[in-house]
C-alpha cells in the first residue's frame, strides 16, 4: 500500500506515560506507535505525563524513529500531574492542555497510565470531547480490568495490568535470592514489596519461596497480631531449613501499640497531585515485633523500586504487543474513553487479541486481592493464587542446596 493512500494520514496520535514507571510502558509505547504509524498516523511522544501538555508543551516526533521497547521504565518520562484542580495544586490546567492540544494538532492521545492518568483523560474526553485511548499500566495490579480466571470450575474477577507480570517476575527472583543469606543464618527476613493498598505483588514472593504474607486487604487488628506470630512461630519450626522469607505488603495495616490504632506506616506525610501518599518502613517495624516477641533474630528488608526496575519481561511484551492490537482495534471504530484489556488470564501462548476485549476507562481502581486468593486465617496466598501466577510467570523459581552431610562423633 502507498503511504498516501493510507488510513489515518494527515492525522497525529499522542502518546504519554503518568504515574509510577513500570518495566513495560517502553514497550507499550513501541508497540502502539508501530501500529498506529501503520495505519498512516505522525506519532508524537509527550513528555513526562500530562506536564508535558502545560505551558508551551514538551512534545517529540516517534514516527520512524528507534525505539527499544525490552528497555525499562520510561523514555517519554513521567509524572504525577493532575491537570484538573486538586487539593495541592487548585488551578485547572485544563485550558493550557486544550490550547496545546490545538498547538500541535493532535488527533487522539493514547494515555499509558493507572487510575489517575486514565481517570483524567476520560474526563477530559467527556468534558472536553477530546478523543482519548487508555492503556493499562501499573505493577500494583490494582485497575479494575475485568479479567477473569478460571480456575477449578469457578470464575474468579482478576486483574492483569501491563508492568506487573514483569515486577512479579523480579519479586519471585529477588525472594528466591533473599533465601540463601536467610538460611545461613536461620533468619526470619520480612520483605517489604510495593502495591500501595493491593496485595497483588507481594503474593507474586510465594513463587520465590516466600511463607505466608501480609496485605493491606485486611487488616492486622491487635487480636489478629497474636495469631499471626503464633502462625510465623510454627512456621519456622515446620520450615525445613529453619528460615522464613515473610513479604508484606507495604500498605498492611498493621496494630499499633502505642497508639492502640491500625494503620499504615508512613514513608512521608507529603502526598501527590492525585492525593496519595507514600507508604514505607513496616516491614522494619514488624521485624523487630518479631524478634521481640518470638525471639528470633528477625531482619527487614525493602524490596523497593527494585521490582519497578530493570527490562521488559516477555511476558510483558507480548501482552503489551496483544493489547496494542486491540487500540487499533478502537482507533479504526473510533471508539474513545476505552482501554482495551486481556478478557481471561491466560498462559503467554494464549495472549493474542481474540482473547482481549475494552472497557471503559474511568474510575478502574482501585481492585484489591479477593478472599479467593488469600487466606485470612492461615495468612497465606491459596493455590488459586498460585494457579493465577502460573500463567504469568510459569513455574516457581527457586534453588535448593541439598545436603545430607554425615555427622561426625568423635
Ligand atoms: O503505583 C505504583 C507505585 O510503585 C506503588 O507501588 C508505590 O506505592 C508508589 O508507586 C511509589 O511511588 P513513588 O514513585 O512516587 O515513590
Amino acid at each position: 500500500m502507498k503511504y498516501e493512500k493510507k488510513l489515518f494520514q494527515g492525522k497525529t496520535l499522542a502518546i504519554l506515560s503518568g504515574g509510577g514507571d513500570t518495566p513495560a510502558i517502553n514497550s507499550s509505547i513501541e508497540a502502539v506507535r508501530n501500529r498506529a504509524s501503520l495505519l498512516g498516523f505522525k506519532v508524537y511522544g509527550i513528555l513526562q505525563g500530562w506536564k508535558g501538555l502545560l505551558g508551551d508543551g514538551n512534545v517529540v516526533d516517534l514516527t520512524n524513529q528507534p525505539y527499544d521497547g525490552y528497555y525499562g521504565g520510561t523514555a517519554l518520562r513521567s509524572s504525577r500531574t493532575n491537570p484538573f484542580p486538586s487539593k495541592k495544586n487548585p488551578e485547572s490546567r485544563v485550558p493550557q492542555l486544550l490550547k496545546n492540544f490545538d498547538r500541535y494538532k493532535i488527533d487522539v492521545l493514547v494515555t499509558i497510565g493507572g487510575d489517575d492518568t486514565n481517570g483524567a483523560a476520560k474526563r477530559l474526553f467527556e468534558t472536553e470531547g477530546i478523543p482519548v485511548i487508555g492503556f493499562p499500566k501499573t505493577i500494583d495490579n490494582d485497575l479494575r480490568t475485568r479479567t477473569t480466571h478460571h480456575y477449578n470450575g469457578k470464575d474468579i474477577e482478576a486483574v492483569l495490568c501491563p508492568g506487573f507480570p514483569s515486577a512479579a517476575m523480579s519479586v519471585m527472583e529477588f525472594t528466591a535470592s533473599l533465601r540463601t543469606t536467610a538460611e545461613s543464618h536461620s533468619r526470619i527476613i520480612v520483605m517489604e514489596v510495593m502495591g500501595r493498598d493491593a496485595g497483588w505483588l507481594t503474593g507474586s514472593a510465594i513463587f520465590g519461596g516466600g511463607m505466608l504474607g501480609l496485605i493491606p486487604e485486611f487488616e492486622i487488628t491487635k487480636a489478629r497480631k497474636d495469631l499471626f506470630f503464633e502462625t510465623v512461630k510454627e512456621a519456622f519450626m515446620n520450615s525445613k531449613k529453619k528460615c522464613l522469607i515473610i513479604p508484606v505488603s507495604e500498605g498492611t495495616r498493621w496494630y499499633d501499640e502505642k497508639t492502640g490504632k491500625v494503620d499504615v506506616v508512613y514513608a512521608s506525610s507529603e502526598v501527590d497531585e492525585y492525593g496519595h501518599p507514600r507508604f514505607g518502613g513496616v516491614s522494619g517495624v514488624i521485624a523487630s515485633e518479631i524478634s521481640a516477641k518470638l525471639g528470633n533474630e528477625a531482619r527487614a528488608q525493602i524490596s523497593g523500586y527494585y521490582p519497578r526496575s530493570g527490562h521488559c519481561r516477555h511476558y510483558d511484551r507480548r501482552l503489551t504487543s496483544t493489547l496494542a492490537d486491540k487500540v487499533v482495534d478502537l482507533l479504526l471504530r473510533e471508539e474513545y474513553g476505552q482501554m482495551p484489556v486481556m478478557n481471561k488470564i491466560v498462559p503467554f501462548v494464549e495472549l493474542e487479541e481474540f482473547n482481549t476485549t475494552s472497557i471503559d476507562m474511568g474510575a478502574v481502581g482501585n481492585k484489591p486481592l479477593s478472599d479467593d486468593y488469600y487466606d485470612i486465617n492461615k495468612f497465606s496466598f491459596t493455590d488459586a493464587y498460585s494457579d493465577f501466577l502460573t500463567n504469568i510467570l510459569g513455574k516457581p523459581e527457586h534453588d535448593e542446596f541439598r545436603y545430607d552431610f554425615p555427622v561426625v562423633i568423635p
